[in-house]
């Protein structure tokens, strides 16, 4: 870990800027924000109008002078204004206000691993921006294997995946730091652009930009395994005529639309495994590989995952919100610090 769980310690918040989500959590107030990473602007004034949720579910039904953002993409702030701003909404004044009667006030916020310096440097000016005097960043898969209970300080080791929007990535750790680690820019996002192109292309329909996440747990209740129904009824509009239309698809060849995306994660876990020392991957084989990340929900991944690499495969508890619970442990010292102290002669 590059920052020291002392210097965690010291900070007053810790902020996960999602790709698809964002979340806050305040020392002694816990989490405060999960909400959407989504804001929708007045173009006429530049005013925001509406940011979380409200702004998603405006998502393709704006007037002209209305446009919906996602301040972050790919995993990394591209929009620091509009990000500082969604925050500030997001945070609430009461909040921001408390926030801002600390002295010097301290942030801290996960960056995914391996960020290049431009993105963490946004990621410091988001914060910075929000009164932060000092901003801790700690990698992604530190920040959620600490969240899901991992007993990632131990001489053995630990699996971790953090299924995001944007990313997957995939670590192997021990004894507080990662042993080898990829990132994978393939997620719950990639996914629906699966189901999305795969209806464009064999049944020509369109979808409503908010109905792909419904369908694809409507599908089946078991999503990548192959029980459920044969096929589902989906609404959308046809690409030729631009009119409404339904059609019947067959939820076995949207399975296969959904594994192609999902194969350079299965390549990213075989490399990972590849790169780690022996005696780690036996420990592997026995503990198993937990998986975190809102896309850790998508049914049916943990078994298909599992039948492929031959090692056990866990979802957290509650696996979206690991890693801002893992930045929230360490702000509030509930984590045992690792001692690698040199041994007294
Ligand atoms: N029940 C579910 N089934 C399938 N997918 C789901 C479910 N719930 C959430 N997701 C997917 O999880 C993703 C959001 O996960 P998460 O909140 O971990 O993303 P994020 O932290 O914002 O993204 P990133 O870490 O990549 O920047 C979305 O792509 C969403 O489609
Ligand atoms: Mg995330």
């Amino acid at each position: 870990m590059t920052v020291s769980l002392e210097q965690l310690s010291r900070c007053h918040f810790a902020v996960d800027l999602g790709a698809a989500r964002t979340r806050v959590f305040v020392k002694g107030a816990g989490l405060v924000v999960d909400q959407p990473s989504v804001a929708a602007v007045n173009t006429r004034t530049g005013a925001l109008i509406a940011v979380g949720d409200f702004a998603e579910q405006m998502t393709g039904r704006t007037p002209q002078y209305i446009r919906v953002v996602r301040p972050v993409s790919g995993g990394t702030v591209v929009d620091i204004e509009m990000a500082q701003r969604m925050l500030r909404h997001l945070i609430g004044d009461r909040m921001r206000r408390a926030l801002r009667r600390k002295p010097r006030l301290r942030a801290a916020a996960c960056t995914p691993h391996e960020a290049d310096p431009l993105a963490r440097r946004a990621t410091i000016e988001t914060l910075v921006g929000l009164g932060a005097r000092r901003v801790e960043l700690v990698d992604t898969l530190i920040a959620a294997a600490v969240g899901c209970g991992l007993p990632v300080e131990r001489p053995e080791a630990t699996m971790v995946m953090v299924c995001g929007a944007a990313a997957t990535q995939v670590a192997v750790l021990s004894l507080g730091s990662i042993v080898t680690a990829e990132r994978i820019p393939v997620g719950g996002e990639a996914v629906d652009r699966a189901i999305v192109q795969h209806l464009r292309h064999e049944h020509e329909l369109m979808l409503p930009s908010q109905s792909v996440r419904p369908l694809q747990i409507a599908l089946s209740d078991n999503g990548l395994t192959p029980q459920g129904p044969v096929s589902t009824e989906i609404h959308g509009r046809d690409v030729a005529t631009g009119l409404a239309r339904s059609v019947r698809v067959d939820t076995a060849a949207m399975r296969d639309a959904i594994h192609t995306p999902l194969l350079a994660v299965l390549d990213g876990i075989g490399k990972v495994l590849r790169d780690c020392p022996p005696d780690l991957v036996a420990d592997l084989v026995d503990r198993g590989i937990m998986m975190v990340g809102g896309t850790a929900l998508l049914p049916g991944l943990d078994k298909m995952l599992q039948e492929a690499i031959g090692i056990p495969v866990h979802i957290a508890e509650r696996p979206d919100i690991c890693a801002v619970q893992g930045l929230g442990a360490m702000l509030e010292g509930r984590i045992a610090p690792l001692v690698l102290a040199p041994l007294a002669a």
